[in-house]
């Protein structure tokens, strides 16, 4: 596992945006699983820049997104597939039919999820997955539970989660109550994953994930135990690193 210290946001994004494109000289094609939300803006955003500038391309790369609003289009305005395309994919040339979305608004969610789960492996599985943390430790969609979860599904949504998500809403109650997001066992099967946080907020679940045991509570905290995961972090949320919870530190 390693760490890498941002300064701040705009750094957080030239540093996560770098590890990303030394990844993506690995293999051809390139499967990327990507997340969306607040923290992996600023490293969309220097990935378009390194491309507006002729010095990245993404012809070979296919990408898989980790979670979605569960019944929503793929095209209403709020859903996190818009967010993604808005901020990445239609500023770069990663080919529109390499473009996997989690849609799940006609038909039935089980196939869905299913038919996600087989485009991957057909895609010969993810090489890197990013990923951002909830307040609660959640990856993707992938809420604290008794279990770990092993394939893409649908899941209910924790109120914290639904409170995260409610600026995109004209109200809470308008907030979604389920999600489809990449279980966890989809998530760990990635070659290499980079988690990013920003924020105090996310001190705290990042101690809980890394310090902590590894437990279904924490969804996170089986990150611990995968082969080749990398954290970046701006320096606010690195103060996990010199905590200690549970008279544990952070000693890798
Ligand atoms: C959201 C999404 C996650 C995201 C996380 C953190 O609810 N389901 O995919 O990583 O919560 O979001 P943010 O980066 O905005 O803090």
């Amino acid at each position: 596992m390693e760490l890498i210290i941002a300064d701040n946001r705009k750094d957080l994004g030239r540093k996560g945006a770098e590890f990303i494109l030394d990844e993506m000289k690995k293999a051809s094609p390139f499967i990327l699983g990507l997340a969306a939300g607040n923290t992996p803006v600023p490293v969309y955003e220097e990935l378009v820049k390194k491309y507006e500038a002729g010095e990245a391309d993404f012809s070979h790369v296919e990408t898989f997104n980790v979670d979605e609003f569960a019944g929503m289009r793929t095209s209403d305005e709020r859903s996190f597939a818009t967010q993604l395309r808005q901020q990445f994919l239609d500023r770069v040339n990663i080919p529109f039919a390499r473009r996997n979305t989690l849609e799940s608004s006609s038909g039935s969610p089980r196939s869905a999820c299913e038919q996600y789960e087989a485009k991957i492996r057909a895609a010969g599985g993810i090489h890197l997955q990013i990923l951002g943390i909830g307040k609660n430790a959640h990856i993707g969609f992938n809420e604290p539970s008794n279990a770990f979860s092993r394939r893409t599904q649908r899941v209910r949504l924790d109120e914290r989660t639904r409170k995260a998500s409610r600026s995109l809403f004209p109200a809470l109650s308008d907030v979604p109550g389920y999600g489809i997001t990449m279980g966890v066992g989809t998530i760990m099967r990635a070659r290499a994953i980079l988690l990013l946080a920003n924020g105090p907020d996310k001190i705290n679940p990042l101690k809980r994930a890394f310090l902590g045991p590894v437990n279904p509570r924490v969804p996170a905290s089986i990150l611990q135990f995968h082969p080749n995961l990398t954290v970046v972090v701006t320096k606010e949320a690195a103060r996990f690193a010199s905590a200690s919870y549970g008279g544990k530190r952070w000693q890798h």
